[in-house]
């Protein structure tokens, strides 16, 4: 049983996530911080008969401090969401500053959290994680995890409807790689459990990638100004939270795709930045989780000419990505 903290919990993200996390029965307490909000949500929260116990926080009376102590698990869904026309790039700017501030304050009061980032843009913001907690001398790679599974979990919802049966959705998988915005994002529909038709057109492969690397943007043009994917995106944060409570209640052979730093495996990182041809410092891919967070990196495997072709076109980006997080700590603007 574990401590969870959602800060960002008063979101269209982080409500539809407190409210899971509160209905999973491996959370003995749930905190929720957010600079508004909090004590309503935790109220509302408090009356469902699930065993965690909820409380609310607001930066008032060191709150942000009192929420996180003792936390295992820390997801962080603070920030503002897309507006239609926006990359997720267009976020850096206010979401930066918001992360490294809440990293600080995990890297203080509990170092030794496993943290799940999916404030955008996720390919800058775990770097932006690292940086804090190496400044603190307390950055433990095995233990920080950008959440990409949004992405997994569409390309099983896609993969399905393609193949003309929806029940199919919960049992495909795809494993999805490299990074969470646009071409960073590659799934790898050769490894699905469930393998395209066989007549699937390259034209019709090439539409489906698509789909799924820019499925965020359907959410936000239909909710025309009002954000980006938050009930989605609870499912699927949930989704991996869980995972991660599993594996740190000694569960094994729990493996999901997640953008992790490569040196937290340091046999299975070296051997996929061979494969992709760069040192990147970062990178999502299927990673078996333990007790100490990254348990074991798995290589890509063998991919497909159109897959290389869309790793060698995600990987400059992500490059791009990656420095601008570690270098707002460095010389923040
Ligand atoms: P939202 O605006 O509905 O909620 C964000 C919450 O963060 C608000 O309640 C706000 O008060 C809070 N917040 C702002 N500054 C804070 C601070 N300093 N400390 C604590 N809380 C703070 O946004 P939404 O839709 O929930 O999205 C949140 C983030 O998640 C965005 O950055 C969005 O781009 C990202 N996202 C990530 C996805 C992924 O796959 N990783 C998918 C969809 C969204």
């Amino acid at each position: 049983m574990s401590k969870a903290v959602v800060l960002g919990a008063a979101g269209g993200i982080g409500q539809p996530l407190a409210l899971l996390l509160k209905c999973n029965p491996l959370v003995k307490e749930l905190s929720l911080y957010d600079i508004v909000n909090t004590p309503g949500v935790a109220a509302d929260l408090s009356h469902i008969s699930t065993p965690a116990k909820v409380e609310g926080f607001l930066p008032a009376d060191d709150g942000l401090k009192k929420a996180l102590t003792g936390a295992d698990v820390v997801v962080i869904p603070a920030g503002v969401p897309r507006k239609p026309g926006m990359t997720r790039d267009d976020l850096f700017k206010i979401n930066a500053g918001i992360v490294r501030d809440l990293a600080t304050g995990i890297a203080t009061v509990a170092p030794k959290a496993f943290v799940l980032v999916i404030s955008n843009p996720v390919n800058s913001t775990v770097p932006i994680v690292a940086e804090v907690f190496k400044k603190h001398g307390v950055f433990d790679p095995k233990r920080l995890f950008g959440v990409t599974t949004l992405d997994v979990v569409r390309a099983s919802t896609f993969s399905a409807e393609v193949l003309g049966d929806v029940s199919l959705a919960p049992s495909i998988s795809v494993p999805v790689v490299g990074g969470h915005s646009g071409v960073t994002i590659v799934p790898l529909f050769s490894q699905s459990s469930h393998p395209l038709p066989k007549d699937f057109s390259e034209s019709s492969l090439q539409a489906l990638t698509t789909r799924v690397q820019f499925g965020g943007d359907e959410v936000v043009k239909a909710k025309d100004g009002a954000g980006s994917a938050t009930l989605s995106m609870a499912y699927a944060g949930a989704e991996f939270a869980t995972k991660v409570i599993k594996a740190l209640n000694g569960e094994k052979g729990i493996v999901a795709p997640t953008y992790v730093n490569l040196n937290a495996d340091k046999e299975g990182g070296d051997a996929l930045k061979k494969e992709i041809g760069k040192s990147l410092d970062y990178f999502s891919t299927n990673v078996e989780l333990g007790p100490e967070g990254v348990a074991k990196i798995h290589t890509l495997g063998k991919l497909t000419s159109f897959e290389q072709g869309l790793i060698q076109t995600a990987v400059p980006e992500l490059e791009t990505n990656i420095t601008k997080g570690v270098s707002f700590v460095e010389t923040p603007k």
